[in-house]
């Protein structure tokens, strides 16, 4: 059994991941700032579950502000998943972006340096490709064309992880998740804005109409990948996590309506400033590396999506 503090708790990948560690017998210290930049009851569900399970401890911090009395804590890992995430309201409000993902980021690796904490494995993301011109984008390839603040802000947590390796040893694993959907998902993404919009019968933004490929990752194989990432040693490493596969937002449209069995009423937009156009993971080094096998597919997992929805909402 290893004690994991998970930041970022009661978000959507947070609770997924701190569920799967406590159901396997972890020990998970979680903490989270319960901030409103969306719906703080989603947030207060996901925690009551965790709450079932009598590993699970709950903070109420901000890490950015750092761990306080969690320092008396012997922690044998952090699952560092806490961020301001969105490209587009960093747009809007870049300094919470500079706070909560390159204060806070900074934070936690000062917490695992100062309480000896062996490892982090930190959320890295997609968007730190940019338009990058590749078919597949690769861990490997130098990337300093970020085109979003969010996306600034999750490459400099890359470089402060090499520098916090480097200095100190930590073994340090940066994720980049691509576009994560599924159960319990975030009211500010695609999949649960269009669920909602078609099921109210109210029309949906499809931007840059609708021209655009995302690698969508269904939430249980990003789970995996995370606890891959916690059980593996490493020294620095960083690993896309995707389904590894494109597919046209049009075509995902067509799986929700199949769904649903409601076709939507599209309200085409133009692009929408700090979006990128594609986004296609190589996982080959994910693969050899972790073991990982990503398993659902965007029919299945949108379905999946669909019956929670409905179950959640009462719909
Ligand atoms: N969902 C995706 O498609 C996706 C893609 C790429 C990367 N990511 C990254 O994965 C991580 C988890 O994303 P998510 O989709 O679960 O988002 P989320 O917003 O649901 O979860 C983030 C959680 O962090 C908390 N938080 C934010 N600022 C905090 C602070 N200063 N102190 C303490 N807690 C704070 C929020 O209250 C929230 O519960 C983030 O780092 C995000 O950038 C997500």
């Amino acid at each position: 059994m290893k004690t994991i503090l998970v930041t970022g708790v009661a978000g959507f990948i947070g609770s997924s991941v701190g569920k799967k560690l406590l159901e396997r017998g972890d020990r998970v210290i979680g903490v989270d700032n319960m901030n409103d930049y969306y719906d703080v009851s989603l947030k207060e569900d996901r925690l009551k579950i965790l709450k079932e399970f009598e590993n699970f401890t709950f903070h109420k911090l901000d890490i950015s502000e750092g761990f306080g009395e969690l320092k008396k804590e012997k922690i044998d890992v952090i699952c560092h998943l806490a961020a301001q995430a969105g490209v587009r309201y960093s747009i809007e409000n870049p300094l919470a972006y500079q706070k909560a993902n390159s204060l806070g980021t900074l934070q936690v690796f000062e917490f695992a340096r100062h309480n000896k904490i062996p490892k982090v494995v930190y959320a890295s993301s997609s968007s730190v490709y940019g338009n990058n011109k590749n078919v597949l984008f690769k861990e490997s390839e130098k990337l300093d064309e970020q085109i979003s603040l969010y996306a600034a802000t999750k490459k400099s947590n890359e470089l402060y992880a090499h520098v916090y390796n480097h200095l100190y040893g930590i073994e340090m694993i940066g994720l980049r998740f691509f576009t994560v959907y599924g159960p319990w998902g975030r009211p500010d993404m695609a999949l649960f804005k269009f669920v909602k919009n078609i099921l109210e019968g109210k029309q949906i933004d499809v931007y840059n109409s609708g021209k655009m490929q995302r690698d969508f990752t269904y939430i249980d194989d990003i789970v995996d990948g995370v606890v891959l990432a916690l059980d593996k040693k490493c020294s620095f490493e960083i690993f896309n996590i995707a389904r590894g596969e494109t597919t046209e937002l049009m075509d995902f449209i067509k799986a929700i309506e199949k769904a649903l069995g409601k076709v939507a009423d599209k309200n085409m937009m133009p692009m929408q400033d700090g979006d990128v156009l594609l986004t296609s993971g190589d996982i080959s080094h994910t693969k050899d590396v972790l073991g990982y096998a990503p398993k659902v597919s965007v029919d299945e997992g949108v379905n999946n999506f669909v019956n929670w929805y409905k179950g959640y909402y009462g719909k």
